[in-house]
C-alpha cells in the first residue's frame, strides 16, 4: 500500500500550456495571461486541476522563454504581474493550482548579470557564469575545451574582442549560471520565494540535471561529431553536488510550503538516481519529469526513414512506464505525460492523423490510469498534430533549430531528408497555436497569429466543434478525466497495485489495478487490427473508443487503436 496519496498533486490533472500560443487578448497575435485567465471556464469544464505554465518572464524569445532576461518582470507579450495575480486568483477560485517553469540552469545573454559579467572584470556578477579564456593554438584562439551543446556546435561561444568564451549547455544566447557560487544560489532564492510568496502552486525547475558541471573543464576523450565537438552530456549532468544545490534550494524555499517542485531530468536519470532527489523521506523535489517515453519510437535521427517506416515501440513504452512505476510506488511521487513541448504532437508520435479520433482516445486512456500524476499538453483534447512546412526556414521560430540545422548540414545529410525529419520530429509542433474553433486564425486572436496555423482547425481539430458533438475527442477527454477523478478511482489509481497484462504483446498495451476497485485498461497501439486473450471476469465497461465490441472465447478483436478501460468483477 502507498501512504502518501495526501498530497493535493496525488489527486491532480495537470495541463501545460505554451502562454504565447494559447490565447491573444490583447490583439497582437501573441498569447497573453488574460487569454488564459479568459479560458480558465473551458479548462474547468475540461476537469484539469493543475496548470503548468511554459516560462512567462521578459526574454528575447530566442529559445520560447526559456531564455529570461529579467526573472522580476512579466514578459510584456504577456502581460504584468498585475495579470499574473489574476490569474492565480482566477486559478484558485476555480480550485485549479498554477506551477510555473522557472529556468534556473541559465539565464538570456541579455540578463543584466551577464551584461555586468562582461562589461566588468571586476564586477561579483562575472563569477554567476563561466567564462573563460579561450585555449591558444598557433594563431587561433579556441574554445576552451571540445564539449559540444545540446542544441549543436560547441558548449562556448566567444565573447567578442576577447579571448574570452562563455559556458552554454543549450542555444549561444543562453549562458550557463555558476551555481557553485553561493551570492548567484541567493539570488535565486530570492527569486523563487517572490512567486510563491504571490501564490503560485510551486514550479517545473527547467534542466536541474545540469546545475552542475565537471568544473575541471577537460576535454572529452569521447569520439567527436563531425564538427570536433564531443557529445559528453555526463561532463553538465547529473553530477553529485546538484543535489546540494537542490537541498540547500529546498531549505531555502520550499521546506514548510505545500508546493509542488518538478525538476526537469530529461534522459539522464534512472528510476534509482531520481529517488535522491524526490523520495518521500528527505528528496529535496517532489517530482522528477523524465524523457524514457516521450521517444519510444524510432524517430530520433531518423533522417533516413520514410513517415511510415517509423514504429511506436510497444513493448519499450511497456517497460519504460513500468520501470518507473517499480522504482517509485511508496516511495515517490510520480509525474506522467505522453509529450511535451520538446518534442512533435503526441498525435503525431504514436497515434495517427487516419485514426486522429481513435488514437487520440486510446493514448488518454493508457495514460489517465496509470500510477502518477497525468499532465496533458494543451490541444491534445482535441487530436492536434504536427505543423507541416515546406521550408527549413519556417522551423526557425524555434532558434534552436538554426545550430542544429547547421550540425546537420556538416555531417552531409541532404535538405530534404532535414526537412521531412523537422516536419517529423521539431518541437514546434508541440507549441503550435491553440484551435479554439473554425473562426477566423482558430479563434486565438483576431490578428494572424506569430506563427503559422495549422489549417486543420477548419477541418473539425478545434475545441467549438467537438464541444457539439457528443461522441468527440474532447467529449472523450471530459468524460474520463472526470472519471478519473473519482475518489475511489484516484485511490485505485494511486494505491492499487499495478501490473502489466501480457507483457510480451507487441501491439498492445494492457494493465491492470488490483486496489479498491479493480480496473483494466486493454489498448491496440497499432493501426491495423491485432488479438488479445482476456480472461478475468468483466462487470462494466467505462471507456471505449468503438461502438461495438468484438470479444470471443476470451479473445478480444482490437481495430485499429481501439482501447477498453474495464471494471472486473
Ligand atoms: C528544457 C526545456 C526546453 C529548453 C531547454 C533550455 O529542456 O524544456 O524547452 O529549450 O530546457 O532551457
Amino acid at each position: 500500500m502507498n501512504d502518501n496519496i495526501s498530497h493535493w498533486w496525488d489527486h491532480a490533472i495537470g495541463y501545460m500550456i505554451c502562454p504565447v500560443s494559447y490565447q491573444d487578448s490583447n490583439h497582437d497575435g501573441y498569447g497573453d495571461l488574460e487569454g488564459i485567465l479568459s479560458r480558465l471556464p473551458y479548462l474547468q469544464e475540461l476537469g484539469i486541476n493543475l496548470i503548468y505554465l511554459m516560462p512567462i518572464f521578459d526574454s528575447p524569445f530566442f529559445d520560447c522563454g526559456y531564455d529570461v532576461s529579467d526573472y522580476m518582470k512579466i514578459n510584456p507579450h504577456f502581460g504584468t504581474i498585475y495579470d499574473l495575480k489574476a490569474l492565480i486568483a482566477g486559478c484558485h477560485e476555480r480550485g485549479i493550482r498554477l506551477i510555473l517553469d522557472l529556468p534556473l540552469n541559465h539565464t538570456s545573454n541579455q540578463h543584466v548579470w551577464f551584461q555586468e559579467a562582461l562589461a566588468d572584470p571586476y564586477s561579483p556578477k562575472r563569477d554567476y557564469y563561466y567564462i573563460r579564456e579561450g585555449k591558444v593554438v598557433g594563431n587561433e584562439i579556441l574554445p576552451p575545451n571540445n564539449w559540444a551543446s545540446f542544441f549543436g556546435g560547441s558548449c562556448w561561444e566567444r565573447v567578442p574582442n576577447t579571448n574570452l568564451y562563455y559556458l552554454h549547455v543549450f542555444g549561444k544566447t543562453m549562458p550557463d549560471l555558476n551555481w557553485s557560487n553561493p551570492a548567484l544560489r541567493q539570488e535565486i532564492y530570492r527569486i523563487a520565494n517572490y512567486y510563491l510568496d504571490l501564490g503560485v502552486d510551486g514550479f517545473r525547475l527547467d534542466a536541474v540535471s545540469h546545475l552542475a558541471k565537471d568544473l575541471s573543464f577537460e576535454d572529452s576523450s569521447k569520439p567527436a561529431n563531425p564538427d570536433g565537438t564531443v557529445d559528453d552530456y555526463d561532463r553538465f549532468s547529473n553530477r553529485p553536488e546538484m543535489l546540494d544545490y537542490l537541498r540547500e534550494f529546498d531549505e531555502h524555499v520550499t521546506k514548510g510550503r505545500d508546493v509542488l517542485t518538478i525538476g526537469e531530468v530529461g534522459d539522464f536519470m534512472t528510476p534509482t538516481q531520481a529517488l535522491s532527489l524526490v523520495n518521500y523521506k528527505d528528496g529535496p523535489l517532489r517530482m522528477v519529469f523524465n524523457f524514457d517515453t516521450a521517444f519510444d519510437n524510432d524517430s530520433v535521427d531518423s533522417f533516413d526513414k520514410a513517415d511510415d517506416e517509423i514504429k511506436t515501440d510497444v513493448l519499450s513504452l511497456k517497460r519504460n512506464f513500468m520501470r518507473w512505476y517499480d522504482g517509485l510506488y511508496g516511495k515517490a511521487d510520480l509525474p506522467l505525460y505522453w509529450c511535451n513541448h520538446d518534442g512533435p504532437r503526441l498525435l503525431s508520435q504514436y497515434g495517427s492523423t487516419k485514426y486522429r479520433d481513435e488514437s487520440a482516445k486510446m493514448l488518454l486512456t493508457i495514460l489517465l490510469f496509470l500510477y502518477g500524476t497525468p499532465f496533458l499538453q494543451y490541444g491534445e483534447e482535441i487530436g492536434m498534430s504536427n505543423l507541416h512546412f515546406d521550408r527549413i526556414d519556417d522551423f526557425y521560430i524555434d532558434d534552436s533549430k538554426r545550430s542544429e540545422v547547421a550540425s546537420w548540414r556538416k555531417a552531409g545529410i541532404s535538405d530534404d531528408k532535414i526537412l521531412r525529419y523537422l516536419n517529423r520530429t521539431a518541437r514546434l509542433s508541440s507549441r503550435s497555436v491553440m484551435q479554439w474553433s473554425k473562426q477566423a486564425y482558430a479563434g486565438f486572436s483576431s490578428r494572424p497569429p506569430y506563427m503559422p496555423l495549422n489549417h486543420n482547425y477548419t477541418e473539425g481539430v478545434d475545441i467549438a466543434s467537438q464541444m457539439a458533438d457528443p461522441y468527440s475527442i474532447l467529449n472523450f477527454y471530459q468524460y474520463a478525466i472526470l472519471y478519473r477523478r473519482q475518489a475511489l478511482v484516484n485511490d485505485t489509481v494511486m494505491n492499487g497495485p499495478l501490473s502489466i497484462i501480457d507483457p510480451k504483446h507487441p501491439d498492445v498495451f494492457a494493465y491492470r489495478h488490483d486496489g479498491p476497485m479493480r480496473l483494466a485498461v486493454i489498448a491496440n497501439m497499432r493501426p491495423y487490427t491485432t488479438y488479445f486473450s482476456f480472461y478475468s471476469d468483466i462487470k462494466d465497461i467505462k471507456l471505449h473508443n468503438y461502438g461495438d465490441v468484438l470479444f470471443q472465447d476470451h479473445v478480444f478483436t482490437l481495430r485499429p487503436f481501439e482501447v477498453f478501460l474495464l471494471i472486473l468483477q
